[in-house]
């Protein structure tokens, strides 16, 4: 751990910031507390007295200062900012977060681990999350994506199973490696993501030296009512910079607070942090004959094919002013879009559309009324009312029906004329996709993107944890590593033999 750095000179700051000003401390309803540090008691040895309401009042309060942390994604920092225009993509979307150069739109960036509990260490192997709350003048835009451009799975009614066997073993309440490679060894689709997990962008040094992605597809509409699909990334002013997997352990344990206070640290200092975001385009006629499926999340889009376009900057200059209040009750949902961006086809961004459910169960009803939730841009008005922990003027004495003839809130022609109207047409079935080409792309980074060094380090962090499940799921992984390419399985069951050995 640095030595009193930015985040641990807080206090101090803080102090000074607030200079001589006295404050009083008060109950949470709101009356002088006389004396702070002692009890209300019968003599000076006790007991107690039930009508101590100062403590009975703290006392309750603290009872419940914990809500259920993520189910997923629990450990994490957040910052403030903007994102700013730089260059006009009008041409595809209609959205007025993309209204002219230069124009800037406020925004909230929750970075995470995704399988450690609120307390986790921060540098471990396991994808990060990147979500970018965008505060538009028509209402929230959350675009919820992770440090990778694909993901582990393409059906959404595996993501319960796989983040179980990410999680603890249900009896030891461990980590289980049997779990995490059983699920790999039986679902194919996961090489991808498992080959950029174990390579050297496994263990980012911190969020700052990390790129994010939307990772699914996307639909942009422009004004013209043209729709295109789309991607998007954001790529590190900073840098990509990774951590040795020795360093990221060490710091596990020293400092597992790491990224945490290195993005505190940064912004604090006045290093604020920017990504430079790129859209891909693939106009529909293309989506049909592609030689990938465009809404699989296990593949990339290739940039030959897709290339980037530039598009704006993600700048963060402003550190949460409370923890629990900006960056625990923030709720990031993919169901978020604004007029001129929509969902594509892609299931699992399909099945994402509902984080709204865990986050009623985890913040409440009313969770959107936060003030770091609020589309704070735009005054929110429907017939939506009540709820427990109602804290607006719940829209005052504005009629709770529709249609009415009182003045009530209207229908948006924007933001009807502004959607793609498609038609569907297919078989309802359950449709499964496990074994639709698992390999290609994979071979293709084993090949052509990683140098022989990353490739030497890929084998060596695969084999690293692998070694810790039981022999019969060694042989199943190593046959779905063995067809991403021959020398990957064979580099692989060499370097499980050599430290089978050394372990006996
Ligand atoms: C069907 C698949 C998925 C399901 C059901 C799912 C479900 C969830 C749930 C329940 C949460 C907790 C939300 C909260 O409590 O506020 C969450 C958080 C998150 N998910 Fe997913 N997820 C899925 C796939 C993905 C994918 C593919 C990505 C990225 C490419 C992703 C990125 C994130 C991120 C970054 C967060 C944390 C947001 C924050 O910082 O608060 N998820 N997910």
């Amino acid at each position: 751990m640095a030595n009193r750095d930015k985040a641990t000179n807080q206090l101090l700051d803080y102090k000074k910031s607030i200079g001589d000003a006295a404050t009083t401390i008060t109950t949470s309803s709101g009356e002088p507390i006389g004396i702070k540090d002692a009890v209300l008691t019968v003599g000076p040895r006790g007991p107690l007295l039930f009508e101590d309401f100062h403590f009975l009042d703290e006392l309750a309060h603290f009872d419940r200062e914990r809500i259920p942390e993520r189910v997923v994604h629990a450990k994490g920092a957040g910052a403030f900012g903007y994102f700013e225009v730089t260059h006009d993509i009008t041409k595809y979307c209609a959205a007025k977060v993309f209204a002219g150069v230069n124009k800037r739109t406020p925004i909230a960036v929750r970075f995470s681990t995704v399988g450690g509990e609120s307390g986790s260490a921060d540098t471990v192997r396991d994808p990060r999350g990147f979500a970018v709350k965008f505060y538009t003048e028509e209402g929230i835009w959350d675009l919820v994506g992770n440090n990778t451009p694909i993901f582990f799975i393409r059906d959404p009614t595996l993501f319960p199973s796989f983040i179980h066997t990410q999680k603890r073993n249900p009896q030891t309440h461990l980590k289980d490696p049997d779990m995490f490679w059983d699920f790999f060894a039986l679902r194919p689709e996961a090489t991808h993501q498992f080959a950029i997990l174990f390579s050297d962008r496994g263990i980012p040094d911190g969020f700052r030296h990390m790129n994010g992605y939307g990772s699914n597809t996307f639909k942009m509409i422009n004004s013209s009512n043209v729709p295109v699909y789309c991607k998007f990334h954001h790529i590190t002013d900073q840098g990509i910079r990774n951590l040795d997997p020795k360093r990221a352990a060490e710091l596990a344990s020293s400092d597992p607070d790491y990224s945490t206070r290195d993005l505190f640290n940064a912004i604090a200092e006045g290093k604020f942090p920017s990504w430079t975001m790129y859209i891909q385009v693939m106009t529909f006629e293309q989506a049909k004959t592609y030689k990938y499926n465009p809404f699989d999340v296990t593949k990339i889009w290739p940039h030959e094919d897709f290339p980037l376009i530039p598009v704006g900057k993600l700048v963060l200059n402003r550190n949460p002013k409370n923890y629990f209040a900006e960056v625990e009750q923030i709720a990031f949902a993919p169901s978020h879009m604004p007029p001129g961006i929509e969902p594509s086809p892609d299931k699992m961004l399909q099945g994402r559309l509902f984080y709204g459910d865990t986050q009623r169960y985890r913040l409440g009803v009313n969770y959107l009324q936060l003030p770091v939730n609020c589309p704070y841009r735009v005054a929110v008005k429907n017939y939506q009312r009540d709820g427990r922990m109602c804290f607006t003027d719940n829209q005052d004495g504005a009629p709770n029906y529709y249609p009415n003839s009182f003045g009530g809130p209207q229908e948006s022609l924007r933001a009807r004329n502004l959607r793609e109207r498609f038609s569907v047409t297919g078989d309802v079935d359950r449709y499964r996709s496990g074994d639709e080409d698992n390999f290609s792309q994979v071979t293709n980074f084993w090949l052509n993107v990683l140098s022989c060094q990353e490739r030497r380090r890929l084998v060596e962090n695969i084999a690293a944890s692998l070694i810790n499940a039981n022999p019969t799921i060694q042989v199943k992984a190593l046959s779905n590593f063995t067809q991403v390419h021959p020398d990957l399985g064979a580099q692989l069951t060499r370097a499980l033999k050599l430290l089978s050995s050394t372990k006996m």
